[in-house]
């Protein structure tokens, strides 16, 4: 019986030395219900008083051993299979990886951002308005009563009768009004929309930027000092501004404003034809009529309010002539902007 104990554990270690998988078999041959150790255990029933305590201490050990060498076996494996895996997963860091390429923002956003950045800086709060707006926001509250003739000049895209795509962002200053109570002092961008055929200067869609502000003693200055503020940080600190006189239903009195040409500083040159003088944006003092239809007392408050068109800025500040450009996105044209 000790030479079959000898046996199988000579036999074990052999078989695990070569095995490179079923350390399963193995265990259930030797050390399993059927097994061979098992086999010689149950035989020592046989055995003398005397040799049962010796062959049994053998068999134990022999148990131990094969379980200890299978269990180190399997630690063996498991770990040539690691550095297999390794190996086969290496990553060569000095290999050229292929560029990543990174895109850009769209220069209108790049504007619109700047033009934000700059207001923020001012007290300014942005808000948001609807771009699916009633005819009386766009309109009626805005001091454009129905057959005005300030209707035609903006070719309205209708829904229905009552609602329409916004033509300016006036609108927002009556979403803003009615939200909030003076002191009011908003920005709003975003898109507008015209029925016009699109050429080198018009769009069908395009963006602009609203301001208003609302409060007690708001004057003509304030709004002339915001601007020219504006327009120094926009343009450059040489930059003046230029009031020209102008209607606009829902402001009186109402200004078109002009920057001093930013690329010849006023003498004259291909980017402002010869003028000196860039127009960008549409300003005044509130309308009483409006401040009233929103529930404040022109008595009480006064307020200023401006429209600027984005693409005018970027085309302006980019020296671009065909305002085409901008909705193509052409890769070719938008690499310039990086
Ligand atoms: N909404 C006007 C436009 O689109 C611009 C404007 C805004 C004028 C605010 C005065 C005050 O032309």
């Amino acid at each position: 019986m000790k030479e079959m104990l000898e046996k199988i554990k000579a036999e074990a270690t052999a078989r695990l030395a070569e095995t490179s998988a079923d350390l399963e078999a193995i265990r259930i041959q030797y050390l399993g219900k059927k097994g061979e150790l098992t086999a010689v255990l149950r035989g020592m029933g046989k055995l003398s008083a005397e040799e049962r305590p010796i062959i049994g201490g053998l068999a134990n050990e022999v148990r131990e051993y094969i379980e200890s060498k299978i269990e180190e076996k399997s630690a063996e494996l498991k770990n040539a299979a690691l550095s297999a895996k390794l190996a086969s997963e290496t990553v060569d860091v000095t290999m050229p990886v292929s560029p990543c390429r990174v895109g850009s923002r769209h220069p209108l956003s790049q504007v619109q951002t700047e033009l934000e950045d700059i207001f923020i800086g001012l007290g300014f709060e942005i808000v948001e308005g609807p771009e699916v707006e009633y005819d009386y926001y766009n309109f009626q509250a805005l001091n454009i009563p129905e057959n005005h003739p300030a209707r035609d000049t903006q070719d309205t895209f209708y829904i229905t009768d009552k609602i329409l795509l916004r033509s300016q962002t006036s609108p927002v200053q009556i979403h803003a009004m009615e939200k909030k109570k003076p002191p009011i002092r908003i920005i709003s961008p975003g898109r507008v929309y015209r029925s016009d055929a699109v050429d080198a200067t018009h769009s069908p869609l395009f963006h602009q930027l609203e301001g208003l502000v609302v409060d007690k003693g708001i004057t003509m200055g304030d709004l002339k000092g915001t601007l020219e503020l504006f327009a120094k940080k926009m343009f450059g600190d040489d930059t003046r501004i230029r009031f020209r006189p102008h209607h606009f239903p829902f402001t009186e009195p109402s200004a078109e404003v002009d920057v001093s040409c930013f690329v010849c500083g006023g003498k004259g040159c291909s980017l402002c034809k010869g003028e000196g003088w860039i127009e960008i944006l549409g300003a005044g003092m509130v309308h009483p009529n409006v401040l009233s239809g929103c529930g404040i007392d022109p008595e009480v408050y006064s307020g200023f309010a401006f429209g600027l068109g984005i693409e005018r800025i970027v085309m302006r500040k980019y020296n671009i002539d065909d305002m085409r450009l901008l909705y193509e996105n052409d890769v070719r044209f938008l690499k310039q902007f990086n």
